[in-house]
């Protein structure tokens, strides 16, 4: 027969020791949410298609997102053209583009729009790319804008209209 007392420490000391696994188990996987781009992942999925998987654009159709002032200038604006798209001639880095791209608002929620800001904004080098993006700014301009999807993507004279 083992005695009493042994059998309790070891009762005691296998239930502490599944305790600390169990805390690692948790605390690693925080640490790995954390550490995952959300942004990264959705730009990958939606819009690098387009832009390129690290945003330089691709030949004179789908204008780069980095470096560009569209992503690192006016929070609102950039919004806009997320949420509903832009048509017509647009100036990106000194080159014209002519194309259109339609909005996402019906695609993307609130915080996947803002994930996908953020990376950019992270990943972008120029000046002005720190300014911060909150979600809830992307919940104001949808509210703002939500009929703007009626008329359809807007123009860059329109948008430049709004920066004054
Ligand atoms: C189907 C192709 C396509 C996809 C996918 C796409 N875009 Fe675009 N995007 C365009 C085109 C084309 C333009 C330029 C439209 C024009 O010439 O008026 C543009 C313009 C832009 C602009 C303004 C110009 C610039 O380069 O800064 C931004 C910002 C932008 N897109 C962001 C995004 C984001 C963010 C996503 C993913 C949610 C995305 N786009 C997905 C085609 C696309």
């Amino acid at each position: 027969m083992m005695n009493k007392k042994i059998y309790i420490i070891i009762v005691l000391i296998s239930l502490l020791y599944g305790y600390i696994i169990k805390y690692n188990m948790t605390h690693q996987n925080s640490i790995i949410a954390a550490n995952s781009d959300l942004g990264q992942m959705y730009y990958k999925h939606v819009c690098s298609r387009c832009h390129g998987i690290n945003g330089r654009g691709q030949n004179n159709t789908y204008p780069p997102l980095m470096q560009s002032k569209w992503v690192s200038g006016d929070n609102g604006i950039l919004i806009r053209i997320v949420m509903d798209g832009v048509t017509g001639v647009i100036e990106v880095n000194e080159k014209k583009y002519d194309s259109e791209m339609s909005g996402w608002r019906k695609i993307l929620d609130d915080r996947q729009i803002t994930e996908i800001l953020k990376y950019l904004r992270k990943e972008d080098q120029s000046a002005h790319s720190d300014q911060v993006i909150e979600q809830s700014e992307v919940r104001t301009i949808r509210e703002q804008t939500k009929n703007r999807n009626l008329v359809g993507p807007w123009t860059a004279a329109e948008l430049n209209a709004i920066r004054k």
